[in-house]
C-alpha cells in the first residue's frame, strides 16, 4: 500500500458519470481516478489486485444502491479497510446515520464545492494512512511480542533443563558424601563440627550425623587422646596447601581408641582469612594391629633365629661337660675328694642344658613328639601339681568342655604351657585370687583371621588361663614373649616361661593371644588346631632298667670331636665295642669294607658331606638288620621335620647325659 496522496487512486462509483464530470476532471490533477458505473463494477475493482486507496460511493444507483455496495466492501476482508466516502447527487436523500453505521468516514452532498471534496478526500486518506501505520505498527508489536514470548519459552526451558542438570550433579555428588566409606567433614577453627556424613558418624562411634554435630564441639579435648596434636595441624596447615594421610589416634564416643589417617586443608575467604577445615577420616585401627602384629612377629622371628643358632652350639658343649662329669665319676673311687667337685660341675652343667632346652623350645627348635590327644587329660594331669603349687590363697577353677576336639600336640610340651602359665598367674597374684583355667571348642572365621596376622580360619581348641592378679601395662605386654624379659627380682624369674610357651605354641601351629591391663588382671589364650582323629592313650614312659650295659657293636658318626669322644667313652664304659668315624662319607666306607657285625648306627644329623639320614639309608641297604639311632641339638633337619619326628624313628636330643644315651641305646637294641 502506498503512503503518497499523488500515487493515491480514487475509486469513483457512480451511474451517471456525467454528473460528477467536474469533480473527476478536478480530482485527476492529483489522483489516479478509476471509475464504476454499477454496484457489481466497484466491487470487482476494490478486490482487485491493485486496491483503491478510496472510494467514492454514490448513494441511489439501479440494482444495487450505494449502501449495499459499502455493506458488502465491509463485509469483505480483503476490502474492508478502504475509506468510503458517500456522495449524493443533487436532491437525493442522505441518510448519514446509516451511512456511518455502515462503515463509511464521511460524506458529501450536493451541491459541494470542489476544494472542500478534494480536502475531505485528503482528510479521509490521511487518516487511512494513518490507520494503516497503526496496524502495520501493531502487527510489529505482535511479531516481536511472539519472538519475545519464543525467546523466553527457549530461555526457561534452558532453565529448566540446567536446573534438572544441577539435581542430576548434586545428587551424584550427594550420594557420593552419604555413601563414602570415608568419613568426610567440616570443622570449625576452634573444634566444632560444621558437617560430617554417615560414615563419620560411623567411625566415631555416633548413631548419625546429626548426633555427631550436637555432641563433638570441642574435636580438641573429645577426639584427639593427644590434645597438642590438634594445634600442630592446625600450625601444619596454616603453613601448607593440605595434610595427606596424617596418622594418629581419636577417641571414639564410647571412649575406645582407635587409630585414624586424615587429609586435610583449610578453606579460606577470598582475603585468604581461614573460614574452617574439612577433610577426609579413616579408620585405620585394622591396618595398625596387623602392622604391630607383624613388627612383633618378625622381632620374635629375629630373636628366635639368634637364640636357636646360641643354643645349638652350646648344646654340643654341654653334651661334653655333663658326659665327661659322668665317665669322671663313673672311673673315681668313691671316696676321692675330687668326686664334689665334679658333681658341681655335672648340675651346672645341667642347669645350663636346661636353660637351653627351654630356648630351643622358643626358637621352636624342639623335638616333639605329637600325639592326638584330649587337652582336658593334659589339664586333669596338671591340676594336682598346681593345687600344690599356687597355695591356699588362690583358688583353682577348670572349666573343660567335655565335647572338646582332640588336638595333635606333645603332652609334655602341653603340660609346660599350663604349668608356665598358671605360675605366672599365681605371682601375679600375691596377696591371693582366683586362677581360671578353661578350655573351649571355637572356629576362628574369616573375618577374625584377616584381624590377626597368619592365621588360618578353622576350628581351634582354646585354652584359657586367667588370673585375677596384678595385670600387665602395654610395656609389659608389647615384650611378654620375649626370652629374658621379666619384671622379676633377678633370683625369681629368668624371663623364659613365656618364651618357652610362645615357641611351643607356635611349633605346634597354634597362637598365643593375651589381654591384659594393669590392676585387672590377665588372660592369656592358647588356639590349636582341632585334629581329625581321637585322641590317642597317650603312651607310657618305658620303666627304667636299672642296667643299660650291653656286648653289641656300635658304630658312632659324629663330626663334632667332643661329643664324638664322649659318646665312645659313654658306650664303652657300658660294655660296647665301639667304632668311631668323623664324617658320614667315612663311616659308610668303613661299614661296607667290614665283615664282622655291627648292631647299631649311632649318627649325628647334620654332617657336611653324607648327612645321617642318608648314611643310614645305604648302611640299612647292606647290613638290613642294623638298628639306628639318630642324635641332635638341631631340630629342623631331615629326619625332623618342622620339630616333628617321623614315625618310626629313635631319637635323642643333644647334649645327653651318661644315663639319658646309654638307656636309649638299650631300648633301640631290644626294641
Ligand atoms: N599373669 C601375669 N600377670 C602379670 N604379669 C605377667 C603375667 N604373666 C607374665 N607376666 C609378665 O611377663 C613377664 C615375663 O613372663 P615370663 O613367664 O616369660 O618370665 P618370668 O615369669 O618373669 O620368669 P620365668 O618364667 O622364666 O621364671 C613377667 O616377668 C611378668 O612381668
Ligand atoms: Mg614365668
Amino acid at each position: 500500500m502506498t503512503a503518497k496522496t499523488e500515487q493515491s487512486r480514487i475509486l469513483v462509483v457512480d451511474d451517471e458519470p456525467s454528473n460528477i464530470w467536474p469533480l473527476i476532471k478536478d480530482l485527476e490533477r492529483e489522483f489516479e481516478v478509476l471509475c464504476a458505473t454499477g454496484g457489481e463494477q466497484a466491487l470487482q475493482i476494490a478486490k482487485a489486485a491493485k486496491k483503491p486507496d478510496l472510494i467514492l460511493l454514490d448513494i441511489l444507483m439501479p440494482g444495487m444502491d450505494g449502501y449495499e455496495v459499502c455493506a458488502r466492501l465491509k463485509a469483505n476482508a480483503d476490502t474492508r479497510d478502504i475509506p468510503v466516502i458517500f456522495i449524493t447527487a443533487l436532491g437525493q436523500e442522505m441518510d448519514e446515520a446509516r451511512s456511518l453505521n455502515l462503515g463509511a468516514v464521511d460524506f458529501i452532498a450536493k451541491p459541494f464545492s470542489l476544494p472542500v471534496v478534494e480536502a475531505r478526500i485528503k482528510a479521509a486518506l490521511r487518516l487511512k494512512e494513518e490507520m494503516d501505520q497503526r496496524i502495520l505498527l501493531t502487527r510489529k508489536l505482535e511479531e516481536l511480542n511472539q519472538q519475545l514470548e519464543a525467546h523466553v519459552r527457549e530461555k526457561t526451558a534452558a532453565l529448566k533443563q540446567a536446573h534438572t542438570d544441577l539435581l542430576a550433579s548434586e545428587k551424584k555428588y550427594r550420594d557420593i558424601y552419604e555413601n563414602a566409606p570415608e568419613g568426610i567433614y567440616q570443622v570449625s577453627l576452634e573444634g566444632r563440627f560444621l558437617s560430617a556424613n554417615p560414615a563419620m558418624a560411623r567411625i566415631l562411634g555416633y548413631a548419625s550425623p546429626e548426633e555427631l554435630l550436637m555432641h563433638l564441639t570441642d574435636v580438641r579435648h573429645q577426639l584427639y587422646t593427644h590434645p597438642p596434636e590438634r594445634d600442630v595441624l592446625l600450625s601444619l596447615l596454616e603453613k601448607k596447601v593440605a595434610i595427606v594421610g596424617h596418622e594418629l589416634q581419636f577417641y571414639k564416643k564410647d571412649g575406645q581408641v582407635i587409630w585414624i589417617s586424615i587429609s586435610a586443608r583449610v578453606v579460606r575467604d577470598e582475603a585468604g582469612r581461614p573460614l574452617y577445615l574439612e577433610g577426609f577420616l579413616t579408620d585405620i585401627s585394622d591396618r595398625k594391629r596387623l602392622e604391630e602384629q607383624l613388627r612383633q612377629a618378625a622381632k620374635m622371628e629375629a630373636v628366635g633365629n639368634l637364640v636357636g643358632g646360641v643354643a645349638h652350639d652350646f648344646n654340643n658343649l654341654m653334651t661334653a661337660v655333663i658326659g665327661y662329669s659322668d665317665l669322671l665319676l663313673m672311673r673315681l673311687p668313691t671316696d676321692d675328694s675330687s668326686r664334689s667337685a665334679i658333681e658341681l660341675i655335672k648340675r651346672a652343667g645341667e642347669s645350663a642344658a636346661a636353660l637351653t632346652q627351654r630356648l630351643l623350645a622358643f626358637s621352636r627348635k624342639q623335638v616333639l613328639q605329637p600325639l592326638v590327644l584330649d587337652l582336658n587329660a593334659v589339664v586333669a594331669n596338671t591340676e594336682k601339681m598346681l593345687q600344690r603349687m599356687i597355695g591356699e590363697d588362690i583358688e583353682l577353677v577348670a572349666q573343660c568342655d567335655p565335647a572338646l576336639h582332640p588336638i595333635l600336640a606333645d603332652p609334655g610340651q602341653m603340660e609346660q604351657v599350663i604349668m608356665n602359665l598358671a605360675v605366672n598367674a599365681r605371682d601375679a597374684m600375691p596377696r591371693g585370687g582366683k586362677l581360671m583355667i578353661e578350655t573351649t571348642n571355637t572356629v576362628l572365621d574369616e573375618a577374625y583371621c584377616r584381624q590377626r596376622l597368619g592365621v588360618q580360619p578353622g576350628r581351634y581348641v582354646m585354652l584359657s588361663v586367667s588370673d585375677t592378679g596384678i595385670g600387665m601395662d602395654a610395656e609389659t605386654r608389647s615384650h611378654l614373649f620375649e626370652p629374658f624379659f621379666t619384671t622379676k627380682p633377678r633370683d625369681r624369674g629368668t624371663g623364659l616361661g613365656l618364651a618357652t610357651v610362645y615357641g611351643i605354641v607356635k611349633q605346634s601351629r597354634g597362637h598365643i593371644w593375651v589381654y591384659s591391663e594393669a590392676g585387672k588382671g590377665s588372660t592369656f589364650k592358647v588356639y590349636l588346631p582341632a585334629a581329625a582323629r581321637q585322641a590317642e592313650q597317650a603312651a607310657q614312659p618305658h620303666k627304667a632298667v636299672q642296667a643299660y650295659r650291653g656286648s653289641e657293636t656300635i658304630m658312632v658318626a659324629e663330626d663334632n670331636a667332643g661329643v664324638r669322644e664322649l659318646a665312645v667313652a659313654i658306650l664303652k664304659a657300658h660294655g660296647y665295642t665301639v667304632l668311631a668315624e668323623d664324617s658320614g662319607q667315612s663311616c659308610l666306607h668303613r661299614l661296607l669294607d667290614r665283615h664282622g657285625p655291627v648292631d647299631l648306627l649311632l649318627t649325628d644329623v647334620v654332617m657336611p658331606d653324607l648327612n645321617g639320614k642318608d648314611l643310614a639309608r645305604r648302611a640299612v641297604e647292606r647290613f638290613p638288620n642294623l638298628k639306628v639311632l639318630f642324635m641332635s641339638g638341631y631340630t629342623d633337619n631331615v629326619i625332623v621335620r618342622h620339630g616333628v619326628l617321623e614315625k618310626g624313628v629313635h631319637f635323642i636330643q643333644k647334649p645327653f647325659a651318661m644315663e639319658a644315651l646309654a638307656a636309649k641305646v638299650r631300648e633301640v637294641l631290644d626294641g
